[in-house]
């Protein structure tokens, strides 16, 4: 895999925002980056390169103060925008002025309880897009899970859109069924791809009578999966969103959400049961892939199993040579069934 590891241009989802009260900030990596993301006291969001511009210092480590971030070395403010707004060692009539100074920032979105950030390819273009947005009503998180996986973003994307592995790394008698035949029909998304509406066949679903699920994959990590069905004479929708947040070379969180209309709380305990174990299951292979990968091994992506893999492979590179030259973004996917046994 030569190409660039981190697609930018697009937004990433860092955290939960449930995670921030007003007045709190935390140090994140982000494509490498440490950036500081926070609420102000009034709630609003902020996101700035958590390195100070004067000698370093993370202003994470700082404190907040009247709608500003204060480096914890020598007292410099900076406002949401990044602006410098005060150099407390000036004397009067000193001529500089604090405001031509300003640390990087970064567009965030709250949505849908997640804390989205825009990282542009030239800090201060603003966001051609928004956040992806969860296609239910008054969206809350219901159940959610953290986990770090310990491979680049990739691994970590390719590892969850993978068909194949499920009989091997999710071996559970809620998922497993003997391998057999499955065709899938996939269509091309602005920046991604969907595998379209089916009847799901794994033993878990039941749980929620008879449904259909369909998953979509865009850039740079998003996939959702929309579950609809009937109970009790009504109709629901459960939204699955998992993010793959590239935090440097070596970790990739997953952060997955799941949302469903109040009146489905009973499916809760579910989640609880299932949900974190199904989630180590890949964090677990990913990490004694890592043993091999150590050694730099050439790797293999064969046939329609293997196919999610090699969009992904496509877009990411389409997606990059698209803002190298300044031209516009063509999906290489194209409308095809893909085979496999699993
Ligand atoms: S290093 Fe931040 S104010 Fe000096
Ligand atoms: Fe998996």
């Amino acid at each position: 895999m030569s190409e660039a590891l981190y697609l930018r241009d697009l937004w990433y989802a860092t955290g939960l925002a449930r995670d921030f009260a007003p007045g709190q900030m935390r140090r994140h990596m982000l494509l490498g980056e440490p950036v500081v993301v926070g609420r102000m006291k009034d709630g609003s969001w902020f996101a700035l390169r958590d390195i100070c511009p004067h000698r370093g210092v993370p202003l994470s480590a700082g404190k907040m103060k009247d709608g500003t971030v204060e480096c914890p070395y020598h007292g410099w403010r900076f406002r949401a925008d990044g602006v410098c707004a005060a150099i407390p060692s000036l004397a009067p009539g000193q001529d500089l002025d604090p405001e031509k100074i300003r640390v990087r920032n970064y567009p965030v979105r709250e949505q849908d309880g997640l804390i989205w950030i825009y990282v542009a390819q030239n800090p201060g273009a603003p966001p051609a897009t928004s956040p992806p947005k969860v296609a239910l009503d008054n969206a809350k998180p219901r159940w959610t899970e953290t986990q770090r996986f310990l491979c680049d973003i990739d691994h970590a994307v390719i590892g969850l859109m993978d068909p194949a592995h499920g009989p091997y790394v999710h071996a559970h008698w809620w998922w497993k069924k003997a391998p057999r035949l499955k065709e899938k029909h996939y269509a091309p998304l602005p920046t991604g791809f969907v595998m379209s509406k089916h009847k799901p066949s794994k033993p878990v679903y039941g749980v929620l009578g008879d449904v259909t699920t369909e998953i979509t994959f865009e850039l740079p990590s998003t996939r959702f999966e929309t579950i609809e069905g009937k109970l009790l004479g009504k109709a629901f929708k459960v939204i699955g969103l998992t993010v793959c947040t590239p935090r440097d070379a070596d970790n990739t969180d997953i952060i997955q959400v799941f949302y469903w209309p109040a009146w489905l709380f009973f499916i809760l305990p579910f989640f609880w049961a299932l949900g974190r174990t199904f989630i180590a299951d890949d964090r677990k292979i990913v990490e004694l892939q890592r043993q091999g990968l150590e050694f730099n091994p050439s790797l293999m992506l064969i046939q329609d199993s293997d196919m999610p893999a090699i969009w992904y492979h496509r877009i990411k590179k389409a997606w990059a040579e698209s803002a190298e030259k300044g031209a516009p973004f063509v999906n290489p996917v194209q409308e095809r069934v893909l085979r496999w046994r699993s």
